[in-house]
């Protein structure tokens, strides 16, 4: 595991996967690493649904977000064929609940590049599954009670690399 400053340092997207699975160790660190995230009050509210690559439920995904935006399909799909996808949902009543879900799907990207392996955040699906197909996605994906999905995370082996992303420090940052 490299560290931490270097995994941020190092952290890109990753738009294009692999088939190599993740092995269990490997999965169930992102999912530690999830899960030990800061939550508003301790709340720990965050669900995290893992969805392997070839369930069919992707694609219904897909084809709902291609439909609401009218277009035909892609050639790449949200997740890019990564072999798991994560899907993370939380509450929809408590007010901290997306920032929450927001730290948790970065340490998981950061666990991830910590372990050798791409990863890509996704919230372009967001209205697929908000929108007027959200009960049968709720339950298909087995959100709990009172939850609602809040961000993705796709995870795998790097097929294609990116340099990580410039910044601007003078513009972003203001000391008083
Ligand atoms: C909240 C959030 C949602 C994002 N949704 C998508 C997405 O749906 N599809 C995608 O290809 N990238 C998505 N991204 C990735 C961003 O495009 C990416 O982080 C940004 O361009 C900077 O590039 P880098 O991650 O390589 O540094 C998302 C990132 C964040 C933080």
């Amino acid at each position: 595991m490299v560290e931490v400053l270097k995994a941020m340092e190092q952290r890109s997207s990753t738009r294009g996967f692999t088939e190599e699975k993740l092995t269990k160790d490997e999965l169930d660190s992102l999912l530690q690493a999830g899960l030990q995230a800061p939550t508003a009050a301790n709340k720990q509210e965050v669900h995290i649904t893992v969805v392997d690559g070839s369930n069919p439920i992707l694609t219904e995904i897909e084809a709902t977000k291609n439909r609401q935006r009218g277009v035909e399909d892609s050639s790449d799909n949200f997740y890019y064929n990564a072999p798991v996808v994560l899907l993370l949902s939380a509450s929809k009543s408590f007010r901290w609940s997306s920032v929450d879900a927001g730290i948790a799907v970065e340490n998981i990207a950061l666990a991830a590049e910590g372990l050798g392996l791409g990863s890509l955040i996704i919230g372009s699906v967001k209205d697929a599954l908000c929108g007027e197909d959200r009960e049968y996605f709720e339950t298909a994906l087995k959100f709990p009670e009172g939850h609602e999905f809040k961000i993705a995370i796709a995870v795998g082996h790097k097929a294609v690399s990116k340099e990580p992303h410039d910044y601007n420090m003078s513009e972003n940052v203001t000391y008083l």
